[in-house]
C-alpha cells in the first residue's frame, strides 16, 4: 500500500486543459474523454503543491535569477541518485521548455534547407519543428517484429551517408513506442553521428517513467567522448507540471548552449519562472518515491491494459508493455480495419479522444498511442469503450 492516493479524483473543469478543452480541435467533438496529449490526470505531489503554495504566499514574482544553487543542486542530485551520473554546474543551462531548446539547436547547427534525421514513429511535434525551421525531415524507419521495436545500425548509419544529414534528433525513452535505447546502441549511433559530423539532440523528457528492472541509461554518460551532443530534458512529464514552462540542457559543448541562452535573450523569453524554479527544488530534492510509487501506478496500468486486450479484444489488438513512458502504443492490425475506421469508432461509438498512429507518421498505420497516466477507474471505463467500437465496427460491417 503506497501513501500516495493515484485513484484521487481532481477535476479539471475550469483549468482550461488542452486535454479536455483541446479535443474539438483534434478530434471535431467535445466532451470526449481524453487519453490523447502527454500530460496526467495525477495531481502533482502535495511537497511540489507546498512548496508552490508557500512561494505564491511570498507574493513577488519579480524576475529570477536560475544561476544559483536552488538550480543546480536538485538536478544534480536527482541525476546523482538516479541516473548514476556526477554533473557539473557548468554543464547545465536553463531552457525555457524541450521544445524551445531543440528548435534553438536546430537553428544553431543548420541552414535552412538542411537535413535533420528523425526515427519513425516518431514525437509529434518533432514533424513541426522540422517544417517550421524549413529543415528536410529525413525518416529513418524503426524495425517492428513480434510488437517490439528495435534500430538497424545499418540503415541508421546509410540513412546519415546517404542524405548528408546535419542533425540527428534523439529520443530517450521513444515516444512513442516506449523504446529504451542501450549504452551500447547509444555508443553507435553517437560514434557514426561523429564519424559523419551530424549534432546529436538527445530529448530525454520522458526518462523517468521507466518500468520496473528496466533501466534508463542517458547519452550524458558518453559525453566523455562524444561531445558533440546535447541532453534536454524537464519535469514537465515526470511532474505533470508541463504548463509551468520549464527545461534544462546538459552538455559538455558549452558553444550550442550559449546558443540556445543567445536565443532566449534575443526572443526576450528567457526569465524563468520563479515557480517553475519552486517546483524543481521541491521535485528532484523531495519527491523521488512519489515517482517510484507513481512508476507502479503506471505499472499496473499497463498491465491492466495489457490484460484486458487480451482477454476482451485479442481479435483487434495487441499491446506489448512499453519499456518506458506512460503511453501504450497499441496495434490493431489484427482488427482489419483501417486507421480512420478506428479512429472514427473511437470518437463517435466510444467518446474517446485517443491519438491515431498517423499523428506520429507511423509506417503502419495501424497503432493507436493511448496515454495512461489516468486513474485506473479512468482506464477501465475507457477499455470498455475501445472494445464497445470494436463490437460496432465488427457488426457495421
Ligand atoms: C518527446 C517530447 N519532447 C518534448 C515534449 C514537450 O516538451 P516541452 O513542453 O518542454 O516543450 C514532449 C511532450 O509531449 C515530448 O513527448
Amino acid at each position: 500500500m503506497t501513501k500516495f492516493n493515484f485513484d484521487e479524483v481532481t477535476s479539471r473543469e475550469g483549468t482550461y486543459s488542452i486535454q479536455y478543452e483541446g479535443t474539438e480541435m483534434i478530434f471535431g467533438k467535445k466532451g470526449l474523454a481524453p487519453f490523447w496529449i502527454a500530460d496526467m490526470d495525477i495531481k502533482t505531489p502535495e511537497a511540489i503543491r507546498e512548496a508552490l503554495k508557500a512561494r505564491i504566499d511570498n507574493g513577488i514574482f519579480g524576475y529570477t535569477l536560475w544561476q544559483t544553487d536552488s538550480f543546480y543542486e536538485p538536478i544534480k542530485k536527482w541525476w546523482s541518485e538516479r541516473h548514476n551520473l556526477e554533473l557539473h554546474n557548468e554543464d547545465i543551462q536553463y531552457a525555457t521548455s524541450v521544445l524551445f531548446a531543440v528548435s534553438a539547436v536546430l537553428k544553431s547547427k543548420t541552414e535552412p534547407g538542411d537535413s535533420v534525421m528523425i526515427t519513425v514513429p516518431t514525437y509529434n511535434s518533432f514533424v513541426g519543428i522540422l517544417e517550421e525551421n524549413n529543415l528536410k525531415r529525413i525518416e529513418c524507419p524503426l524495425d517492428l517484429n513480434n510488437g517490439e521495436y528495435s534500430l538497424d545500425i545499418d540503415k541508421f548509419r546509410k540513412t546519415i551517408e546517404e542524405n548528408n544529414v546535419k542533425v540527428y534528433l534523439h529520443c530517450n525513452p521513444h515516444n512513442p513506442t516506449g523504446l529504451i535505447w542501450t549504452k551500447e546502441q547509444q555508443e553507435e549511433m553517437l560514434k557514426i553521428c561523429e564519424d559523419n559530423n551530424v549534432y546529436f539532440v538527445s530529448d530525454e523528457i520522458h526518462k523517468d517513467f521507466i518500468r520496473p528492472k528496466e533501466l534508463f541509461y542517458s547519452v550524458a554518460n558518453l559525453f566523455d567522448t562524444y561531445k558533440n551532443s546535447i541532453v534536454i530534458t524537464g519535469l514537465g512529464k515526470s511532474f505533470n507540471l508541463a504548463s509551468l514552462p520549464f527545461a534544462y540542457t546538459i552538455s559538455k559543448d558549452h558553444e550550442t548552449q550559449r546558443e540556445i541562452t543567445k536565443l532566449m535573450n534575443q526572443l526576450h523569453c528567457g526569465t524563468v519562472s520563479s515557480l517553475a524554479l519552486v517546483a524543481l527544488e521541491a521535485a528532484y530534492n523531495d519527491c523521488g518515491d512519489w515517482m517510484d510509487a507513481l512508476n507502479d501506478y503506471i505499472h499496473d496500468n499497463l498491465v491492466y491494459v495489457k490484460n484486458y486486450i487480451d482477454e476482451n479484444l485479442s481479435d483487434y489488438m495487441s499491446l506489448e508493455i512499453p519499456q518506458a513512458t506512460y503511453l501504450a502504443w497499441i496495434d490493431f492490425s489484427k482488427s482489419g480495419f483501417t486507421n480512420d475506421e478506428v479512429k472514427k469508432a473511437f470518437v463517435e461509438v466510444g467518446g474517446l479522444a485517443i491519438s491515431p498512429g498517423e499523428m506520429y507518421l507511423d509506417p503502419t498505420n495501424s497503432h493507436v498511442r493511448f496515454n495512461v497516466g489516468f486513474r485506473r477507474e479512468q482506464i477501465e471505463n475507457a477499455m470498455k469503450q475501445i472494445e464497445k467500437s470494436f463490437k460496432h465496427l465488427s457488426e457495421n460491417k
